[in-house]
């Protein structure tokens, strides 16, 4: 039966659109299994849900890989929240400098990112770190990073009260919002302000490549120059006054 499921779910995939060959490049054939494994194990294990498949590379792959443009050659990414590994296991595969944390505390969802890591031959690179951002286990292990990313975690309030403890000095979040990003960060500049965060833009990611282009909350930790303190290289930055 969980084979006939996975077969009904491997042909309702969305077929692989154009903008994967330019954001995956050689790792175009990885990122194909990875949209397998969501639309099949995933689905199966409640971690996405059944009617994703037909739109797994348009809503879940491309909009994760767009934002690979924002880390500097060879940074370390936290992962935040990860789920089923969005947005880390695209950034990993288009991205292969980098090295990614995916952080993520519920145990059905670690045993899912353990064995995706292991198919798509990323162990040398990704770590999977089981719990939760605020967790002190989890600071020790993840903490100092240049960079930190979450995709649909918690609201902007909450995301850098998390999040900004993990970053060395003038590291840099980058937190994928949606549509929703201006609004959100209009409203909660003054809780960045208060949770150490200065700087704070709205940058967008995968311009001309993916449609819609993918708004991210770009902002730095108060704190000296530290290793990420350049802007980002992402096209189109936007500052949200
Ligand atoms: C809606 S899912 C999004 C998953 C994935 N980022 C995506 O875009 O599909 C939110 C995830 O955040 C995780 N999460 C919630 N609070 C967290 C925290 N404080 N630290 C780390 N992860 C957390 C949940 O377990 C869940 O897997």
């Amino acid at each position: 039966v969980a084979d006939a499921a996975q077969a009904t779910q491997r042909s309702s995939l969305e077929a692989v659109p154009p903008a994967a060959s330019v954001l995956f490049g050689a790792a175009l054939e990885p990122a194909r299994r990875y949209a397998e494994l969501l639309a099949t194990v995933g689905a199966e294990r409640g971690l996405i849900g059944p009617a994703e498949a037909v739109r797994i590379w348009s809503r879940h792959l491309l909009n994760s890989a767009a934002v690979a443009e924002l880390f500097a050659p060879g940074s370390r990414v936290v992962d935040v929240g990860s789920g089923a590994g969005l947005p880390g296991v695209p950034i990993a595969l288009c991205r292969p400098d980098l090295a990614i944390d995916l952080v993520e505390p519920l145990a059905r969802r670690v045993t899912f990112l353990t064995e995706a890591v292991a198919e798509l031959g990323l162990a040398d690179r990704v770590r999977v770190v089981r719990g939760r951002a605020e967790d002190d286990a989890v600071r020790s292990a993840v903490g100092d990073a240049p960079w930190v990313t979450a995709r649909a975690v918690a609201p902007l309030d909450r995301l850098v009260r998390w999040c900004l403890p993990l970053l060395a000095p003038g590291g840099r979040l980058a937190l994928v919002k949606g549509a929703s990003a201006a609004a959100e960060l209009a409203r909660h500049r003054s809780a960045v302000r208060r949770a150490g965060g200065i700087d704070p833009e709205v940058v967008h990611c995968g311009q001309g490549v993916v449609e819609p282009d993918v708004p991210v909350v770009v902002l730095r930790s108060a704190g000296g120059s530290g290793p990420a303190s350049r802007r980002p290289a992402g096209r189109g930055g936007e500052e949200v006054r």
